[in-house]
């Protein structure tokens, strides 16, 4: 098999993306390898999940850090480390500063349960739901320093039904970002899109 890009997923939680990228780069033509879990959260779910799949995982509990800038430097040491060269974000519950996200612009990516550039932020379903929209979905972007702003790598759209509820919709949104992440990680993997100033570039 040729040289697959080691990659990083950064988790606060459940871990479910994280499962749908390990289950993808386990076909043979998988351009990325999960070779790092990273945790700010030690009692993750999502640990066991790295645990099971053999994956070297580090808890960086960002209470320890005297500042946002320490506990990503913290990260950045880890990432260098393991010689990671893509930093997925899935469910990372902390903002970076914009050193990091400068340092690791273009190989740093995360998934939201929407289709930006609606709905930013947190309670994301709720904001969906009171908003009344028909059509939701789920968006992955680059990170840039600005939160849930970055350009779009991927899109996947679900309906929303009359009688949702947040778990209905989560539950729907879930799934789709369960096969879009695998394809988005692998394009980024691919360098078939890049960041070029704001914007992802297709090449
Ligand atoms: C997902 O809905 C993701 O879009 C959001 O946080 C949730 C993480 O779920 N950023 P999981 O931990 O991957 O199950």
């Amino acid at each position: 098999m040729a040289t697959r890009v080691r990659t990083a997923v950064l988790i606060s939680g459940r871990g479910t993306n994280l499962a749908a990228l390990i289950q993808a780069s386990r076909e043979p033509d998988y351009p990325a390898e999960i070779v790092l879990v990273v945790s700010n959260v030690g009692t993750a779910q999502g640990l066991a999940i790295g645990r099971d799949a053999a994956i070297a995982a580090k808890v960086i509990p960002h209470q320890s850090y005297s500042s946002r800038e320490a506990f990503d430097a913290e990260i950045d040491a880890t990432l260098q480390e393991a010689r990671v060269e893509i930093v997925c974000e899935a469910g990372f519950m902390r903002i970076h500063g914009d050193g990091f996200v400068r340092k690791w612009e273009g190989r740093l990516i995360n998934i939201h349960p929407s289709l930006l550039p609606s709905f930013r932020g947190v309670r994301v379903h709720q904001q969906v739901l009171d908003a009344g929209v028909r059509i939701s979905g789920c968006t992955v972007h680059f990170i840039v320093p600005e939160v849930d702003a970055g350009p779009i790598i991927a899109q996947s759209a679900v309906p929303v039904h009359p009688g949702d509820t947040k778990a209905t919709l989560s539950a729907r949104v879930l799934e789709a970002e369960h096969a879009l992440y695998p394809k988005a990680l692998r394009l980024v993997a691919e360098g078939k899109v890049k960041l070029v100033g704001r914007r992802a570039v297709f090449v």
